[in-house]
């Protein structure tokens, strides 16, 4: 013989059909409810605006000399013996307090290397004898289309780390057997008479997940 349970008697059934019913009524309550978004409307999520379109443009920012060469531009500002005599060095001029003054030909540069002007000299990097060459700090000539060694000649740590692509930017390819890879320039992002980069505010974070930290209320999507 099976073992069955016993079959519910008429008030154990009754009972069952009671708390059904119950629950039914319950759970349309609790849908009625959230149709009319009885618990209150969830905080609407403020528009982030999208990011300047500039942040995200790969071109540098900066044409250096080997650049205006490549794009047969002006090249009158390099031309200093159009101005300059040959075996005569333009002379410095300081002002008052020691600050090198920029004669007004030269009024588009604006020095500030260095916090206190710590290198704003001309010829800790302009060639003296020989104005169409770069001076590195050990003697060497370099032309202007070769920047990174004047500026490693002083930046050594900088200049390691940019020679491994570790500062700066490198594009092109990992695998050298599939083409080959370019390295920005120092002066593609530094102006060298003022190198600092200036600071960017920050984008926008994303939506938080609560808005509200008080009533932990989730944001409704935007519209
Ligand atoms: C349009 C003409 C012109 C050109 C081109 C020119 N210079 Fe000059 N530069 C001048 C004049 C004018 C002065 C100030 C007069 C002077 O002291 O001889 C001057 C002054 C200078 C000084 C001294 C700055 C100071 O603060 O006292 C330096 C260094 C110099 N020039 C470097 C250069 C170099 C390097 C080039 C080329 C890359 C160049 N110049 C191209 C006209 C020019
Ligand atoms: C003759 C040495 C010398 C050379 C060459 C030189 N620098 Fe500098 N640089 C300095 C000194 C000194 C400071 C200031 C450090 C400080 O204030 O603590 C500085 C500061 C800087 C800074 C920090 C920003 C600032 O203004 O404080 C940057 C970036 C920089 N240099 C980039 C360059 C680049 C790019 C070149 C090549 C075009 C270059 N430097 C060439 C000596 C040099
Ligand atoms: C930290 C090194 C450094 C110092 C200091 C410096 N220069 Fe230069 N200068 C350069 C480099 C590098 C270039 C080439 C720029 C490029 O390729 O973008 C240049 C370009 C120039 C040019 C041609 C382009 C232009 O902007 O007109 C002139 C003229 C010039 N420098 C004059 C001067 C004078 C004058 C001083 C001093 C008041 C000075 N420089 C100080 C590194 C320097
Ligand atoms: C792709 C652009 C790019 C190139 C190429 C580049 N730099 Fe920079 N460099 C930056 C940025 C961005 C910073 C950070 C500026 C900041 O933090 O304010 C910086 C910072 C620096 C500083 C200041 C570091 C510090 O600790 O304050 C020095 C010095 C410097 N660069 C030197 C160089 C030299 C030298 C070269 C070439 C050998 C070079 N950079 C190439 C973008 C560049």
């Amino acid at each position: 013989m099976e073992n069955r349970p016993p079959a519910p008697s008429g008030r154990n059934g009754a009972l069952t059909n009671y708390w059904l019913g119950g629950l039914t009524a319950g759970f349309l309550a609790l849908a009625a409810l959230f149709v009319v978004k009885a618990g209150g409307h969830p905080v609407a999520r403020a528009v982030i605006p999208l990011v300047d379109p500039k942040f995200l443009a790969t071109t540098p920012w900066r044409q250096t000399y080997a650049d205006l060469v490549k794009a047969k531009e002006d090249l009158s500002d390099y031309d200093c013996y159009g101005c300059h005599d040959k075996n005569k060095p333009p002379p410095i001029r300081y002002d008052a307090n020691h600050k090198i003054i920029v004669p007004q030909e030269h009024s588009d540069i604006v020095m500030g290397h260095g916090s206190h002007d710590r290198n704003n000299l001309c010829f800790n990097c302009h060639n003296e004898q020989n104005l169409l060459t770069l001076q590195v700090r050990d003697g060497r000539e370099v032309s202007f289309d070769n920047i990174p060694p004047l500026c490693g000649s002083c930046h050594g740590p900088t200049y390691r780390d940019w020679e491994n692509g570790a500062h700066g930017r490198t594009s092109g390819y990992w695998n050298r057997s599939l083409g080959d890879f370019q390295r920005l320039s120092c002066a593609n992002c530094h102006n060298p008479h003022a190198p600092r980069i200036p600071t960017r505010e920050p984008a926008p974070g994303p939506h938080q997940l609560h808005p509200n930290p008080e009533t932990h209320e989730p944001a409704e999507a935007a519209p």
